[in-house]
C-alpha cells in the first residue's frame, strides 16, 4: 500500500498540509480531544466561547495566558520540520487549526492560520488588533475604545476570518494530494478540507495514531506520530 501510493505521489506539485493539535503533541503541546486532551479537564463551552468570555474574561485570559507559556517555551518537532522540507520538491501550503505558530517557527512559508493565533490580539468591539503581548496591568487587558480586548483566536460558534477560509478552499481545491496529520476532523468547518481536494481528484493521506471521522475515505492511512512518520514520508521524494 505504502509503496503504491509513493509511486503515484512523486508527480505531485501540489501539496496542501493539513494539521491539528497532534501535530504539535510531540512539542509538549496537549491535543484537545486525544487522552491528556484539554478538553478531557476542561469544558470547552466554559473557555472556548464569547458566551464564556464575556461571563468570566479573567478565567479565559488567565487559561489562554497558561496555553501562551507554554506554547512560548515549545520547540517544532521533526513533523514540523519535515513538512518544511517538503517545499524542496512541490508547492506546498499548509492550512493549520492549530494556534501555536510552530510552523512558521520551523520555517514553513506559507501557512494559514485557520483558528487564529494565541500570540495576538483583537478588541471586541473596534478593529483594533495587535501581535504586541505584554505583561498586561489588568486582566482583562482593555482597548484604548474602553472595551475588553481578547485573544485573536477563533471561538466555537464564531465564523473563520473570511479571507483565510476562502483561501483555505481554493487551495484544498487545486491540490493533487493532502497530508492530513494530528487532527480528529470534528470541528467545522476545517473537516471540509479533505472533500474540497477529493472533490479535485486528489491523493488524501491521514496521519494519525487513532482513527478518525474521516479515516475511510483517505487513500492512505498511517497509524504513527508526525514526528516519526513524516521525515520517513519526506525520504521517498529524496529518493526520486
Ligand atoms: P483534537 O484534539 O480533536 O485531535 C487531535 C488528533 O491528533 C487526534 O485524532 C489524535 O489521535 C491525534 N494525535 C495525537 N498525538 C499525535 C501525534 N503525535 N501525531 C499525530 N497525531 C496525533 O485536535 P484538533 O483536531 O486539532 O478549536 O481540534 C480541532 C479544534 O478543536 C481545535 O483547533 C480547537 C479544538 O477545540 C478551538 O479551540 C475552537
Ligand atoms: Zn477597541
Amino acid at each position: 500500500m505504502f509503496e503504491e501510493i509513493t509511486k503515484q505521489i512523486k508527480e505531485i506539485k501540489e501539496i496542501v498540509v493539513v494539521t491539528g493539535a497532534g501535530v504539535s503533541q510531540e512539542s509538549g503541546i496537549p491535543t484537545f480531544r486525544g487522552k491528556d486532551g484539554f478538553w478531557k479537564n476542561y469544558n470547552p463551552m466554559k473557555l472556548a466561547t464569547i458566551e464564556a468570555f464575556y461571563e468570566n474574561p479573567k478565567l479565559v485570559w488567565e487559561w489562554y495566558n497558561e496555553r501562551r507559556e507554554n506554547i512560548f517555551s515549545a520547540k517544532p518537532n521533526q513533523g514540523h520540520k519535515a513538512i518544511v522540507e517538503l517545499e524542496k520538491y512541490a508547492t506546498v501550503t499548509i492550512l493549520t487549526q492549530n494556534i501555536d505558530g510552530l510552523h512558521q517557527k520551523a520555517g514553513s512559508s506559507n501557512v494559514f492560520e485557520l483558528h487564529g493565533s494565541i500570540m495576538k490580539i483583537k478588541c471586541t468591539v473596534c478593529n483594533f488588533k495587535s501581535s504586541q503581548i505584554e505583561k498586561f496591568s489588568q486582566i482583562p487587558p482593555l482597548c484604548k475604545c474602553g472595551n475588553m480586548l481578547r485573544p485573536d483566536v477563533v471561538w466555537f460558534g464564531e465564523s473563520l476570518p473570511q479571507d483565510v477560509w476562502k483561501n483555505a478552499i481554493a487551495k484544498a481545491s487545486q491540490c493533487d494530494l493532502m497530508i492530513i496529520i494530528g487532527t480528529s476532523l470534528v470541528v467545522s468547518p476545517a473537516n471540509t478540507l479533505p472533500i474540497y481536494a477529493k472533490q479535485n481528484s486528489a491523493k488524501l493521506i491521514e496521519i494519525n495514531p487513532e482513527k478518525t471521522e474521516m479515516s475511510s475515505k483517505m487513500d492512505l492511512v498511517l497509524r504513527k506520530t508526525g514526528a516519526e512518520i513524516l521525515p520517513k514520508l519526506i525520504s521517498i521524494f529524496k529518493e526520486n
